[in-house]
């Protein structure tokens, strides 16, 4: 990319961009009402910024249903503004920020000032996610229903990190969130099968004595939890799937009658990674999920692939240096992700021809918009639709380092990878939020 040009009135001119990677470029043009106004050959307009794409693959701005940002109450470890940052540099447009904060997000006060705070930041659209249960106790329902009618409008709902064990609670949620269309999101993990796990039950942590996580923990947590979808008629989310066995499960329900209430999304280290890597105790491997088998891996990419599991989420888990930089066992679970979702996608699934530039519109940002309900996110590159666009550099090739990416957290597990593909820029209701690396705050605020 050349650079911005600053000329005259529409908004914003982007010169030569191949949406969905079509081979021809096109430029496209954003007027002042943040929507694209044309697509074609255009001829010298009085665009306020031109921007020079030189090619580069446009897709609609991606969104997120799985982010930790920490704030309140982790601000050593990412804070709004620091997590806004990496994920408009990642090409995101909107990220749902996760309830597992210090107060939790589990009433009206802690959603809206999350909601509030990202609108002041003004690099992407923040949307809380509210707890299931209170404090995350798995013991009674947080305000769902006051945390919905507040002024962050929350839609999805989750008690990530923890599981909502109780199945009369987990009954209960979905109940109640059908009412106003709202999505419980599942972090799959049975607590009694899972006593201190630390690994995927297998080979590796036996060897290297490390308490297993088995994948029938996970798996039959999914399998109660569909069932009490369709049951009650609610809709299930089903957070960072990691076994072949759960995307086997979901084959199966999803095909069945009623097995469209339920989703899926998988996360970019379950996509490429395996418990091989814990051979050196680096705790960097270490996340809830556990890393799993090349099998495992297998089954998630042709899940991805055939739209068994909906989408991509980052599970974005930052950590203060003091949580990651200690032994295997007292060390926190999560790893970065927001910056390099988009590069281990084209890594693992479109160098491979398993998706193709327009399936990765889909489960970057079109699939996560409609399961969380929104309207103005996930939209086509068409005439007339919100310009939120991520302009992806196909032949890039970078080398990820954590004390490069944004923020202070330095947990990737990709650290020291040559990845291929980057995102460029990024372009929130029109306005360019991020640009080879850098970040500008458009300061818009959600409708
Ligand atoms: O690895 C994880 N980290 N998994 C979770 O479910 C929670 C997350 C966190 O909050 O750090």
């Amino acid at each position: 990319m050349n650079g911005v040009e600053r000329t005259g009135r529409a908004r914003l001119l982007l010169r030569s961009v191949r949406p969905y990677g079509a081979e021809e470029p096109v430029d496209l043009l954003v007027g002042e009402d943040g929507r694209i106004a044309d697509i074609g050959e255009l001829e010298e307009t009085d665009a306020a910024e031109v921007l020079h794409a030189d090619g580069a693959v446009a897709l609609p701005g991606f969104v997120d249903l799985h982010t930790h940002l920490r704030e309140p109450g982790r601000e050593d470890a990412e804070t709004i503004e620091s997590g806004s940052v990496a994920a408009a540099l990642g090409g995101y447009t909107a990220v749902f920020a996760m309830a597992n904060t210090d107060p939790v997000a589990d009433n009206a006060v802690v959603v809206e000032h999350v909601r509030r705070r990202g609108e002041e930041v003004g690099l992407v659209d923040v949307h809380p996610v509210g707890a299931v249960t209170a404090g995350l106790g798995g013991q009674r329902l947080a305000e769902i229903g006051s945390m919905a009618r507040s002024a962050a409008r929350v839609r999805l709902f989750s008690d990530d990190g923890n599981c909502v064990d109780d199945p009369l609670l987990m009954r209960r949620a979905l109940e109640y969130t059908s009412a106003f269309g709202g999505v419980v999101a599942q972090h799959a993990q049975d607590p009694g099968l899972t006593p201190g796990a630390q690994a995927h039950e297998g080979a590796n942590a036996a060897r290297l004595g490390l308490a297993g996580w088995p994948a029938p923990a996970e798996e039959s947590v999914v399998a109660r939890d569909c069932m009490l979808a369709g049951h009650t008629g609610g809709s299930l989310h089903v957070c960072h799937v990691s076994s072949a066995g759960t995307a086997e499960f979901l084959r199966w329900w999803r095909s069945r009658p009623g097995g469209g209430s339920v989703s899926a999304e998988v996360t970019p280290h379950h996509l490429l990674l395996t418990d091989e890597l814990l051979e050196g105790y680096d705790p960097r491997y270490k996340v809830n999920p556990p890393l799993r088998t090349d099998e495992d891996v297998r089954a998630l990419r042709e899940a991805l692939a055939e739209g068994v599991v909906d989408c991509v989420a980052t599970d974005h888990a930052p950590h203060a240096e003091q949580d990651k930089d200690c032994e295997w066992s007292a060390a926190r679970p999560g790893m970065l992700g927001l910056q390099t979702a988009l590069s281990v996608l084209v890594h693992t699934m479109l160098r491979p021809g398993l998706l193709d530039w327009r399936d990765l519109a889909r489960v970057l940002s079109e699939a996560p918009a409609r399961i969380a309900g929104l309207d103005d996110q996930g939209r086509p590159l068409e005439v007339g639709e919100p310009a939120n666009i991520a302009l992806v550099d196909p032949q890039a090739e970078w080398t990820v380092r954590g004390e490069e990416l944004a923020g202070t957290a330095l947990n990737t597990p990709f650290e020291g990878m040559t990845l291929p593909a980057r995102v460029t820029a990024t372009i929130s209701r029109g306005r360019v939020t991020a640009r080879d690396g850098r970040t500008q705050p458009y300061g818009g605020v959600l409708r």
